[in-house]
């Protein structure tokens, strides 16, 4: 049987690009549609069974993700707990502040702006050990991780966002590990623009032979910029991926809201 998975979702930064929308709310915090935008990837790791769930925020906007997601979970089996990341210093620093969250288990990290339309469950639920990834092809590959792959999919090369044209299929947010990540993840250094990496990490398992990727042709949607956001809302509305969300998250809301409701009219 797989042995239990933790989740991480990160979602700190200032988001920069979405200023002035972002001046006083977290980029994850947004509507797509008709759901706080951290509740996409929040609805992926439940529908994957993950029950332990650590969010990853930045310190200016802290406190709205704990009056959001602090308490309505609780009562359906789904802990969440939170950790600031003073300054975005990369991704793989998810692992290195999730270290006691992850206690040794497997773990999957998913980008807070990250929006699949595709389910993950099965590939969630049957993860065992070593490195897998979610790959789709996109008209832009230069703006992302680019994986190479050869034959039944097998990841020949990966970098980050090259210069030069070597695949047309994308690295998507969605991350799965084994324990060993996170020392990986403190044995990295900083890039030559000062981050640490997700793609060192993607690498390490790769040299080990150990790196699965999957390849998916459902809607992926990152909604960095206001056009992309607005088109990321249409999108969902279209194809109904919030009306396909786990009842776990459904019926929290809907709690959440009465309760919101019933304090109003006090
Ligand atoms: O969206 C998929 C892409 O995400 C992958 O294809 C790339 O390999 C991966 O590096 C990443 O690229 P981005 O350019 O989108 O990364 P960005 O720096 O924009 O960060 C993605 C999200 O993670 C963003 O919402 C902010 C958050 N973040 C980022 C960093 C670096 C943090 O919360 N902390 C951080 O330290």
């Amino acid at each position: 049987m797989a042995k239990e998975m933790k989740g991480i979702i990160l979602a700190g930064g200032m988001a920069t690009r979405l200023f002035p929308s972002t001046i006083v709310v977290s980029k994850q915090l947004l509507p797509v549609y008709d759901r706080p935008m951290i509740f996409y990837p929040l609805n992926t790791l439940i529908k994957g069974g993950i029950r332990d769930i650590l969010i990853i925020v930045s310190p200016e906007y802290s406190g709205l993700f704990v009056n959001l997601l602090g308490s309505i979970f609780e009562n359906y089996g789904v802990k969440i707990s939170f950790k600031v990341q003073r300054q975005p210093r990369g991704l793989p620093e998810a692992f290195i502040l999730g270290e006691s969250h992850i206690d040794h288990h497997n773990v999957a990290l998913i980008l807070g702006d990250n929006i699949f339309e595709d389910d993950f469950s099965e590939a969630i639920k049957n993860f065992e050990s070593g490195g897998q990834v979610f790959a789709k092809k996109v008209p832009d590959p230069e703006r992302f991780g680019v994986v190479k792959l050869g034959e039944n999919n097998r990841a020949e090369l990966i970098k980050e966002k090259p210069q030069e044209w070597i695949s047309d299929y994308a690295v998507t947010g969605l991350y799965l590990y084994d324990q060993r990540v996170v020392e990986v993840a403190k044995s990295l250094k900083p890039s030559a623009r000062g981050e640490w990496e997700i793609v060192d990490l993607h690498n390490f398992y790769l040299n080990q032979q150990e790196l699965k990727v999957t390849v998916f042709d459902g809607a992926w949607l990152d909604a960095g910029t206001h056009d992309s956001l607005l088109e990321a809302g249409m999108i969902v509305k279209e194809k109904g991926i919030s009306k396909n969300f786990h009842p776990i998250i459904e019926e929290a809301t809907k709690e959440f809201c009465e309760i919101f409701k019933n304090s109003i009219k006090k």
